[in-house]
């Protein structure tokens, strides 16, 4: 008969050890060699009733054994690997996520990114979400503030969104976000208690839209964990180039996750997370009029400085057809 278990979290036994009921498929060579031992657990693979999952698994057997081989992995190289994922899992909360951290600055997350969103044409590009993307954001009017004063310095965003032909498209939801001038998210702070530097507003009709915002400043990425270890270990820093995101939606068109950079941030071509691309690098106006500042609702008037975008948007049947076209194997889609 079986007990309950002492410990809280240790759960129950059942009265007799069972299989997981998938029957024996295959009669494998006993993997008395290493090369039987990669063959066996790619033939165990084939059974993945799921297509593009069996795709999956079996290329993820081949270049995980592939790894372990041309390195000539030893065991305490091993053990350390598994103690350094242990270690992100157990780093992880509902507010830090230091699996995500890993995939980014692994350059897996922009990868993952570039290939489902393929670039075409005067499409603007899309690039990584990050972790301060949050719904709990306020809502403005044209013209108006996403930052407090004292944030930063000022900056004036104004920009179109277009479809790829150049017409204007009215009503999108604009979500824009960037850290204060201290290099830190609103939801970093513990005693946040509104939101502050991110705003959703929408295109007018002829699809403009405009917004005080800071000029964004380069940050660094969560270095108090594992992750941060492993970039000291490879001695690669842990900076992010300055940046304003914005995601845009809009009824008919693809969604759009993008981020915008200022030209001549000494991080721009060794972003921590690989999001920059070329044409997501903007070039930023510095405006020295008094009148003009104050007419754009800075309160401390003299100057600013001003962000010109054009946001081209993607139909959904433009993207799929894209999507498609750019696929690497027929399991992609
Ligand atoms: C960000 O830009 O907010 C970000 C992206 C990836 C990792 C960390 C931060
Ligand atoms: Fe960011």
């Amino acid at each position: 008969m079986s007990e309950q278990a002492s410990s809280d979290s240790a759960p129950a036994l059942p009265s007799k050890a069972v299989s997981n009921g998938a029957p024996p498929r295959f009669d494998l060579p006993i993997p008395d060699r290493a090369d039987v031992i990669t063959d066996n657990v790619l033939k165990l693979a084939e059974a993945t009733p799921n297509p593009r999952l069996r795709f999956i698994f079996q290329t993820l057997i081949k270049y995980l054994h592939g790894l372990v081989n041309e390195t000539d992995l030893t065991t305490d190289e091993w053990m350390a690997a598994i103690q350094f994922l242990t270690r992100v899992g157990q780093m992880c909360t509902p507010l830090r996520q230091e699996m995500i951290l890993l995939s980014d600055v692994l350059g897996v997350s922009a990868l993952v990114d570039s290939l489902n969103n393929p670039v075409e044409g005067n499409a603007t590009e899309n690039t990584v979400l990050g972790p301060f993307y949050t719904d709990d954001t306020v809502h403005i009017a044209n013209g108006e503030g996403i930052a407090s004063e004292g944030k930063g310095e000022y900056m004036y965003v104004e920009g179109q969104v277009l479809t790829t032909e150049g017409g204007p498209i009215p009503g999108a939801i604009i979500d824009t976000w960037e850290s204060d001038s201290d290099g830190f998210y609103d939801t970093q702070y513990s005693n946040r208690s509104h939101p502050d530097c991110r705003g959703r507003l929408r295109s007018a009709d002829d699809g403009s839209f405009g917004f005080r915002a800071i000029v964004p400043v380069a940050y660094p990425i969560p270095g108090d964990g594992p992750v941060g270890e492993l970039l000291l270990t490879m001695n690669r820093h842990n900076m992010r180039p300055n940046h304003l995101h914005m995601m845009v939606e809009a009824p008919g068109y693809h969604k759009l996750v993008t981020a915008f950079y200022p030209e001549g941030c000494k991080f721009i071509q060794s972003d921590s997370v690989f999001g920059v691309k070329k044409s997501l690098v903007v070039k930023l106006e510095q405006i020295d009029d008094d009148d003009e500042a104050r007419k754009r609702g800075f309160p401390a008037g003299a100057s600013f400085k001003l962000m010109r975008l054009k946001i081209v948007m993607l139909t959904n049947e433009q993207f799929k057809s894209y999507r498609a076209k750019n696929a690497k194997s027929k399991e992609t889609v």
